[in-house]
């Protein structure tokens, strides 16, 4: 008998929050990158993950997403390691955006068909999805030729079309205009109040007042403090993060 494909919307039913790491350690050429971080994502809300370049954010993330796995330490979806089943209520939103060579739609329901739902329902559900980011005029262009901005907000777009219970974004307004970084942040908080936990990275500390529940500072790849976000900016724990907001080169 034929396996059946992943159906999304049963892979809709399987939970992956709480997203728990323990003692997550990564180690690179001698060096280590992570250090013993213990981190829960549950809830709701958004956590903003501030901390200076070469910290370990991106990294951090990556490991919560099941897609590099540490030296030492375990992450859990619900309970479970990772799986391939439920990645896709994971939507991970890059750094630096990575599309296809093909239209904006077509990106989305390429995302749609790699998570599972029917061919039957991709089209309708991109559609949707770019709708509501305000890009339908761009569904038939080809995604590379994109601005920044609008590649930045269809590679959101592509990660919430499958409907993630969490939703990790990069660093997602770094190099746009206040107009395409507005757009962002109201798509991001849109998401946030239908209930997804949303996870950013971000050096913008104006964006992490306005959009942050929590902030977490990593420093040296270890996570100094996570606090809500009016403690942490009134009062941060660690030295280190009092430099950071003080707009001091931490090293
Ligand atoms: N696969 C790898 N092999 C070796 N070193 C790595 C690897 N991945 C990350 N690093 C190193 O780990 C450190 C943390 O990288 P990471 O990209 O997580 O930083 P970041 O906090 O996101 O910084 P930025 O704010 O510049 O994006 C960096 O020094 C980076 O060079
Ligand atoms: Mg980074």
């Amino acid at each position: 008998m034929q396996r059946a494909l992943v159906d999304g919307s049963r892979a809709h039913r399987t939970p992956i929050l709480p997203v728990i790491g323990k003692d997550l350690t990564v180690e690179r050429g001698g060096r280590h990158i992570l250090k013993a971080i213990d981190i829960e994502v549950g809830g709701t809300g958004t956590l903003v993950l501030i901390g200076p370049n070469g910290a370990g954010k991106s990294l951090l993330v990556r490991v919560l997403a099941g897609l590099v796995r540490p030296s030492r330490g375990e992450v859990t979806w619900a309970g479970r390691p990772p799986d391939r089943q439920r990645a896709p209520k994971v939507g991970f939103v890059f750094q630096r955006p990575v599309l296809l060579r093909r239209s904006a739609l077509a990106n989305v329901e390429y995302a749609l068909a790699v998570a599972g739902f029917a061919r039957s329902e991709r089209a309708d559900r991109a559609s949707a999805a770019l709708t509501r980011a305000r890009l339908s005029h761009l569904a038939q262009t080809p995604a590379r030729v994109l601005s920044g901005g609008e590649q930045q907000l269809l590679s959101i777009v592509r990660a919430l079309a499958t409907e993630p219970e969490i939703l990790i974004l990069d660093e997602p307004t770094s190099n746009l205009d206040p107009a395409a970084t507005a757009a962002i942040e109201h798509l991001v908080n849109a998401v946030r109040a239908e209930g997804t936990r949303v996870v950013l990275i971000t050096h913008d500390l104006g964006q992490a007042r306005r959009l942050g529940d929590e902030v977490a500072f990593l420093h040296r790849g270890r996570l100094m403090e996570l606090s809500p976000r009016d403690a942490f900016l009134a009062q941060p724990a660690s030295a280190e993060a009092r430099a950071f907001l003080r707009g001091e080169i931490v090293l």
